[in-house]
């Protein structure tokens, strides 16, 4: 393993300013985002919407410091010919990959998960970085209900994240740890700092374990927000305090940078909560964005599947990008979001 190229790449990837573009939506979960504006989940499809967003030159060059794809992505050709890998690197990003197989249900533990793909995952690394993967996402998920999640999954979720992330390593690849509670449920968001903070502290003791490298990760956490259908929203600034709390109990300043899962929130929330931290004064590690839905969601209603709508989904997403990058420098506000939109 080369540490000190694995730590260049992590650091490149939470550049001031910049941050991740998640997506690596599987076949399954971008159905649903094209069912949402009536778009046919063909492959053709999902390859002009994507090449849509790589294209988007400026945007890429200046916001976006990496591009987490899905599998039939990573080898997809634009309509020219390009490969999609060629144009994340033509403008200065970095492309990386999903390789989790998703989260099955978990033996013993009623309604809970546990994420699969370990298999063959070596191999797998050694062909993705051949394709040009510099890092890789694997997600855990936990939910907050009935006396879940227990120790039972944490403890096995943070384990397949932990040999997940020192087979990236051993590949010249950087792993993001995403650990993601989810925001579904009516619990307060005291439940949700309580149950983070049990879920990173396992997450860090396994990474241990597994003698993963933290220069050569970053991490990709939920915030601490209260459940969806929880009667109490917490402001924004408190929702900010509380994530760098949890956040400075569990994470070691080795980490080259955190970058957040938007998880649900709108779009504006999630902005709005990420420039709040990063305004909360110096930090022991870079704080950015690696949105799905909070970075596509504009873009993608704008475009609906329409050859004449793509310089008006780009535009939706240079909106949307610029106003995250703002935020990963404390810099957001909602001025900026009147002015531009
Ligand atoms: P969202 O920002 O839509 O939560 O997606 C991020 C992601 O990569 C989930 O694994």
């Amino acid at each position: 393993m080369n540490l000190e190229e694995l730590n260049k790449i992590a650091i490149k990837m939470a550049a001031p300013g910049k941050g991740i573009l998640a997506a690596d939506e599987s076949t399954g979960t971008i159905q649903k985002r094209f069912d949402a504006i009536g778009v046919a989940n063909t492959e053709d499809n999902r390859r002009d919407y994507r090449e849509m967003l790589f294209r988007a030159g400026k945007t890429m060059r200046e916001h976006i410091s990496g591009v987490i794809l899905f599998d039939e992505t990573i080898r997809q050709k634009a309509k020219d010919g390009t490969s999609l890998v060629a144009l994340i690197e033509a403008a200065g990003s970095i492309p990386g990959i999903k390789v989790d197989a998703g989260a099955k249900p978990l033996a013993g533990a009623p309604n809970e998960t546990i994420t699969e793909g370990l298999d063959g995952l070596r191999e797998r690394f050694v062909a993705y970085h051949a394709l040009g993967a510099r890092f890789a996402k694997w997600r855990g998920v936990y939910e907050i209900a009935q006396g879940n999640p227990s120790h039972n999954a944490i403890h096995a979720n943070a384990h397949a994240l932990a040999r997940y992330a020192a087979l990236a390593q051993e590949n010249g690849i950087v792993p993001i740890v995403e650990p993601e509670l989810l925001m579904d449920g009516d619990h307060g968001i005291e439940a949700c700092e309580t149950v983070t903070e049990w879920i990173l502290k396992e997450v860090f003791q396994e990474l241990f374990y597994a003698g993963v490298k933290l220069e050569g990760m970053i991490l990709k956490p939920n915030m601490i927000v209260p459940g969806k259908k929880c009667a109490k929203q917490n402001s924004v600034d408190e929702v900010a305090e509380r994530t760098v709390r949890v956040l400075k109990r569990c994470v070691p300043g080795a980490v080259p940078g955190i970058a957040f899962l938007s998880g649900g929130q709108s779009d504006v929330e999630a902005t709005a909560h990420l420039s709040a931290m990063n305004a909360l004064g110096k930090l022991p590690w870079p704080l950015t964005f690696s949105y799905g839905r909070a970075l596509q969601a504009a873009p993608q209603k704008a475009w609906s599947g329409k050859t004449e709508n793509v310089a008006a989904g780009q535009a939706a997403f240079a909106h949307r990008a610029r106003m995250n990058s703002l935020a990963a420098l404390g810099k957001w506000t909602p001025a900026e979001e009147k002015k531009a939109s």
